[in-house]
């Protein structure tokens, strides 16, 4: 079965008797793990209260086309950005039949036409509170639930081993210090959550963090680049596509003292040597899984991933920008360009979850097409 795990799920509620199991609909999505911000319809207004489901959701409920309380004044394109999947719980006729001709003229009807996530219509057949039976129930919130989570199962990597490195190592230096960076893992766990949800069989191999692992995946922890890089390579046999996510230190001390190293007056020099590097032992195998580097850089993005490609033979680099405060090491976003021989593809700025799917979207399609041309 799918997981709603930190999934972001819009609820449109739209002007229909049954509008009052919208409260039970979105207690369930907050009980799956997801998080939900709710639209309601005037209509909507007549039948539930937006103070009930404000309560369910723990937000504000968005009524009005042009909020003056969101940043731009426009928060339907918040919140179509915002979403991972858009339901529309209950879907009145009158509400269907304005979205099948592309009207705008509430918040909902708006956002589901700016949005390029997946929206989902929650009707059922069966007996009506008028007393007549036919189409035009709503389908009961737990059976919806179930087929929100199915939204992102798409089996694109169905009986594929995935591997994903994440997270930063640590290099000890003496029992109390150590040379690391900033890496989160963020991006690497929402890599493999997605590669799950992909039906992919996944191990993930992370460094230290303070993450929940994710659902669906067997996890193992390290701490230096030495361990990621044992764990890895006593697996990559066994691997049909490497993710290699992680931030892995570049340098170790050539010694690790024993005991703290005592402060002088002066300055102390520590001698540095280079970590094994992961990436381009997988990739130089005899038959290499099919391979994906991330690539951290300050500047020159696309000129130094192109660089990676060639240099380390890989399939794809993905390559971010990192160095301020909002994409890359330690935010909730991130924004990637992914380069392969012969094309490449800009994955704008969004959640560290959205760009994950989408990423895992191009890496099976580029996968699939290598193997077909290739033979496995
Ligand atoms: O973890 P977050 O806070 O969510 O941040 C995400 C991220 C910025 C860490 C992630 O998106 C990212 O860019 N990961 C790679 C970081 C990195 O080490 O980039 P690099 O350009 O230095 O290394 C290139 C590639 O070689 C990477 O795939 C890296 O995993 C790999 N490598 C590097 C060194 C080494 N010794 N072994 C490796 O396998």
């Amino acid at each position: 079965m799918g997981s709603l795990t930190n999934k972001r799920v819009v609820v449109g509620v739209t002007g229909s008797i049954a509008a009052y199991k919208s409260a039970d609909l979105v207690r369930r999505l907050r009980e799956a793990g997801a998080a939900v911000r709710v639209v309601m319809t005037r209509g909507a207004c007549s039948f539930i209260t937006p103070l009930t489901l404000q309560a369910l959701s723990e937000h504000p409920v968005h009524t009005e086309l042009l909020d003056a309380g969101t940043e731009s004044g426009m928060g339907h394109i918040d919140l179509a950005r915002w979403s991972d999947v858009v339901l529309v719980a209950p879907a009145s006729a009158n509400f269907m039949a304005r979205l099948s001709v592309g009207m705008a003229d509430d918040l909902l009807s708006t956002l589901c036409l700016a949005t390029s996530a997946p929206l989902v219509l929650g009707p059922a057949r069966g007996e009506q509170a008028c007393g007549e039976t036919g189409p035009g129930r709503m389908l009961e919130p737990a059976a919806l639930v179930l087929a929100l989570a199915g939204v992102f199962e798409t089996g694109s990597l169905s009986d594929r081993r995935v591997m994903v490195t994440a997270g930063p190592t640590r290099e000890d230096i003496d029992p109390v210090r150590f040379v690391s960076n900033r890496s989160s893992g963020r991006m690497g766990y929402a890599v493999a959550r997605a590669a799950a949800e992909a039906g992919a069989e996944v191990r993930l191999v992370t460094g230290p963090v303070d993450l929940d692992p994710p659902e669906r995946v067997s996890s193992k922890s390290v701490y230096s680049a030495e361990q990621m890089y044992q764990a890895v390579m006593a697996d990559v046999d066994d691997t049909d596509i490497f993710i290699a996510a992680a931030a892995v230190a570049d340098y170790r001390g050539v010694a690790q003292h024993e005991r703290k190293l005592k402060k002088s007056n002066g300055g102390i020099t520590l001698t540095l040597e280079r970590t094994p590097d992961i990436l381009a032992a997988v990739a130089s195998q005899a038959h290499p899984p099919f391979t994906i580097g991330f690539a951290a850089e300050t500047e020159n993005l696309l000129h130094n991933a192109r660089i990676k490609l060639e240099s380390k033979a890989l399939d794809i680099v993905a390559a971010n920008l990192v160095g301020g405060p909002e994409l890359g090491f330690e935010s909730e976003e991130n924004a990637l360009e992914l380069v392969w021989r012969g094309g490449g593809l800009t994955l704008a700025r969004a959640s560290k979850d959205q760009l994950a799917r989408k990423l895992i979207t191009v890496i099976a399609e580029r996968y699939h097409e290598k193997n077909t041309t290739q033979g496995p």
